[in-house]
Formats: C-alpha cells, sequence, structure tokens
C-alpha cells in the first residue's frame, strides 16, 4: 500500500497537532453541555476517531451515509441520503464531520438538512478543504489544512474503497491510478 504513494502530503505528528488546536478552537464555540457529532461515512472515520478521543465534553454519535453524484455537468450533482433514519438533533448542538471538502455540495445538503431538522445550531468541520473555487459557496468552520486540488488519499480518504487506514495523507503515484 505505502509503495503506491508518490509522496506523503500531511504526516501523523502535524495532523495530530493539528486536532490538538480543532479541538480547543471547538471548546471555545460550542457551549458547555452535550452536542451531537454527525460523521458522514466512510471516508470522516479516522478524522472523527481521533478527533473526539480528544473531546472532554459529553456528546452522542451519529453516522450518516450519503451519495453524491458529480458525473454530468456541475449544476446536475445531488446529494442523496442513503440511511433509512435520520438523527433526531431538534433544538441540538450538532458538529458536522467530513473528511474533505471538495465542491462543498455534501457538506452544504447535509448542513441544510440538519437545519431544517430543527438542530439548534450546525457547525462543520473537515480535515481538509481544497482550495478552489466550489459548486456550492460554503467553507466548513474549522478545516484542519488547505490543500491544493489535487487528489489525495489515506487518513479516511480512499481510492476505489482503498487507503483509508494510511495514517496520513498522501498523493498516490500516477501508474496507480487509472
Ligand atoms: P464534495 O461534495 O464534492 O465536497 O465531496 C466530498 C466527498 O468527495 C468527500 O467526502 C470524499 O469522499 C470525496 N473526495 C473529494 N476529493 C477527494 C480526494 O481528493 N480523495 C478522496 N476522496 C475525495
Ligand atoms: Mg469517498
Amino acid at each position: 500500500m505505502r509503495n503506491d504513494i508518490e509522496r506523503v502530503l500531511i504526516d501523523e505528528a502535524s495532523i495530530r497537532n493539528r486536532l490538538d488546536e480543532m479541538v480547543s478552537e471547538m471548546d471555545r464555540d460550542f457551549p458547555e453541555g452535550p452536542i451531537v457529532v454527525v460523521i458522514l461515512l466512510k471516508g470522516a472515520l479516522v478524522f472523527a476517531s481521533d478527533l473526539l478521543r480528544r473531546m472532554e465534553r459529553p456528546l452522542e454519535i451519529e453516522c450518516l451515509n450519503v451519495a453524491s453524484y458529480h458525473g454530468g455537468t456541475e449544476s446536475s450533482g445531488t446529494v442523496d441520503f442513503l440511511d433509512r433514519h435520520f438523527p433526531e438533533v431538534r433544538g441540538r448542538h450538532v458538529l458536522l464531520l467530513d473528511d474533505i471538502l471538495d465542491t462543498g455540495r455534501t457538506l452544504h445538503a447535509v448542513a441544510n438538512r440538519l437545519r431544517e431538522e430543527g438542530a439548534a445550531k450546525v457547525l462543520t468541520a473537515v480535515l481538509l478543504a481544497k482550495n478552489k473555487s466550489r459548486a456550492e459557496a460554503i467553507s466548513a468552520d474549522y478545516t484542519g489544512f488547505e490543500i491544493d486540488d489535487e487528489f489525495v488519499v489515506g487518513y479516511g480518504l480512499d481510492y476505489r474503497g482503498r487507503y483509508r487506514n494510511l495514517p496520513y495523507v498522501g498523493i498516490l503515484k500516477a501508474g496507480v491510478i487509472g
């Protein structure tokens, strides 16, 4: 697996340090008391697991499966909710976690749905944000790292289902993609 990596973009120590900072920021912004953390599967699993273990506040965990279709023209992109049930968030403070902000469609759609379902407050956090113009004008409230607009894997992010368990974020060798 590691032989497929051209270069490490963000190493484990950098991720650890940044997660410490992000949790401090979150602790400052959320009022005391329990929150609901919504994890977008599968990409945000690793990020969420490391982030949440740094939090000392009471929290509940919910997971959501969504599919985003990027085919066709940019404007035709839609986000489908694949779960039978949507988490109960009425009146709750919600922290929404995703792996990466790319077009912004996923985070935009899920944050809107959480607000529609009556969440008192929705704050969003992503490990990575690609530096590009987005289909949806959205930025996360907390961004781990801004990266160039290139395809990355590791630390939860996959290429064709693989590489999620790499402990760092890296770029695949050109020969691996195709
Ligand atoms: P968005 O709706 O375009 O912002 O898409 C976000 C989703 O696309 C993420 O949750 C990832 O699953 C996937 N994605 C976007 N860029 C990458 C990448 O560079 N590597 C792996 N997955 C990516
Ligand atoms: Mg994915």
